[in-house]
């Protein structure tokens, strides 16, 4: 395979996130915690995976950041917004992820990482309120000032380059309008502070046009419409989205795929959480859920293809909860119980208590969605990264693709692109004797 050209790495990588809250600060902490050799980086691939080249006997496995040209964990300067004024630091203590014995040696490092005033409207976070906000109103103008807040970040942090990672709140569900199907409307409904265009948009588009890769980490519409898609295209931004697939959608993801492997229908799958974050609050508002809802319960349907097996699948009764607890904080808990059956129709249940913690779980992702997007823009890709489905509950796919929703496919993928990317062949599994 012939090397695709790749700019290498040079100097600081700026890694941007719009909203400081559990998910950003426990990233930061990861990443400094692991810097000074304090932890380990567990749940990265970037950082922990090998990748196999060739025939499994001519053992060639080096660890992916050693086969493609990432930026390390040395390079990784942060900056973010939020419309809460508490630094890194203290943002980390509020969420309550982190024990303070894990926290307090990288106190003066989180410390120093202070939001930037947010683009934000609370018509579209309904349960969250905050003083750390810019004064404008007019949406052109918010977003003209969040492009040059990137600029002034690379400034002063001397960064080569930046990512934006979107770790804001849940925003309300929204159906793409009019003024999302091209450029021109949509910087037509900017300037006209267009209703439809939500803040993490404005965040969006200011990325995009400052070169800056975007991935969405949150579920609601954000850089997955028409205009935006081809802006990246147009500027050479990649993209990608959207909402990181944690705690139980990671496990759906997980075991779905094995039932319909060995040909196992599922009568119905019943998901409820109970969860006591900032997350979980802005949850628990109707519309906030909507999003999230949407983007949960499309899964099972696209790895079970009821379509192909129906006599399996076609009657799955699927229901996910979210319960805003208090007292569980990032503590989630997460029930599934799952009624399938096997021969002759004989009916069985499994039953998944997990007791995972959210934070923890999609912290790596935010770690390897900037290295792996850095990796993109120097290796020239633009537009939609469908091979970084692996990150996410609802891939984001260019029109007319079919997302795959399937873990082990999307692992496949993501690995079988590092391969090609990095001149290397594609692996099928085949042997000469199959
Ligand atoms: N934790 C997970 O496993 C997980 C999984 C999938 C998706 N997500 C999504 O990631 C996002 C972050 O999760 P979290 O647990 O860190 O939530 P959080 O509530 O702790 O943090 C979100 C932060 O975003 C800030 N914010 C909201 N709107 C903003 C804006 N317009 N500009 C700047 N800041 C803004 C809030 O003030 C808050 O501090 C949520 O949308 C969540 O749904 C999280």
């Amino acid at each position: 395979m012939p090397n695709h050209f790749i700019e290498p790495h040079k100097g600081k990588l700026l890694v941007l996130t719009p909203g400081m809250g559990a998910v950003a600060t426990t990233f930061m902490a990861g990443v400094i915690s692991a810097r000074k050799n304090l932890s380990k980086p567990f749940g990265s691939l970037t950082q922990l995976q090998t990748i196999r080249l060739g025939a499994r006997s001519n053992q060639r496995n080096p660890l992916i950041k050693d086969f493609i040209d990432l930026a390390g964990l040395d390079d990784i300067v942060f900056g973010g917004w939020d419309v809460i004024s508490d630094n890194a630091y203290e943002a980390a203590k509020r969420a309550d992820v982190l024990k303070p014995q894990d926290l307090e040696p990288l106190k003066d490092e989180l410390g120093s990482v202070q939001p930037m005033k947010a683009a934000f409207n609370q018509k579209y976070v309904k349960l969250l309120k905050g003083e750390n906000i810019k004064p404008l109103t007019n949406k052109w103008e918010l977003a003209e000032a969040l492009r040059e807040d990137i600029r002034n970040k690379i400034s002063e942090t001397g960064a080569s380059r930046a990512v934006m990672i979107w770790c804001g709140s849940t925003e309300v569900h929204l159906h793409p309008s009019a003024c999302h199907q091209s450029i021109e409307a949509f910087e037509k409904g900017l300037k006209n502070s267009d209703e439809a265009i939500a803040p993490s948009q404005l965040y969006a588009y200011a990325a995009i046009k400052e070169g800056v890769p975007y991935a969405n980490g949150a579920p609601n519409l954000s850089a997955d419409f028409p205009a935006l898609e081809q802006l990246a295209e147009q500027e050479k931004v990649p993209i990608a989205g959207k909402d990181f697939k944690t705690g139980q959608t990671l496990m759906k993801t997980i075991l779905a795929p094995g039932f319909k492997t060995r040909m196992l229908g599922i009568r119905g799958w019943f998901s409820t959480n109970i969860l006591g974050n900032r997350d979980g609050e802005v949850l628990d508002d109707p519309d906030s859920f909507k999003s999230k809802e949407v983007s949960k319960t499309g899964v099972l349907d696209s790895i079970l293809q009821p379509d192909e097996y129906p006599d399996l699948y076609k009657d799955l009764y699927h229901k996910v909860r979210i319960n805003y607890y208090p007292p569980r904080g990032d503590a989630k808990e997460g029930w599934d119980n799952i009624d399938i059956f096997g021969w002759m129709g004989y009916d069985m249940q499994i039953k998944v208590d997990f007791l995972c913690r959210d934070s923890i779980l999609a912290a790596p992702i935010v770690l390897d969605l900037a290295l792996f997007l850095d990796f993109a823009k120097r290796a020239g890709k633009s537009g939609i990264q469908e091979w970084l489905s692996f990150y996410f509950k609802s891939p984001q796919v260019n029109t007319g693709h079919i997302p795959e929703h399937d873990i082990f496919i999307q692992h496949l993928r993501l690995k079988n692109s590092l391969r090609v990317l990095g001149g290397e062949e594609p692996i099928t599994h085949l042997s000469e004797n199959f």
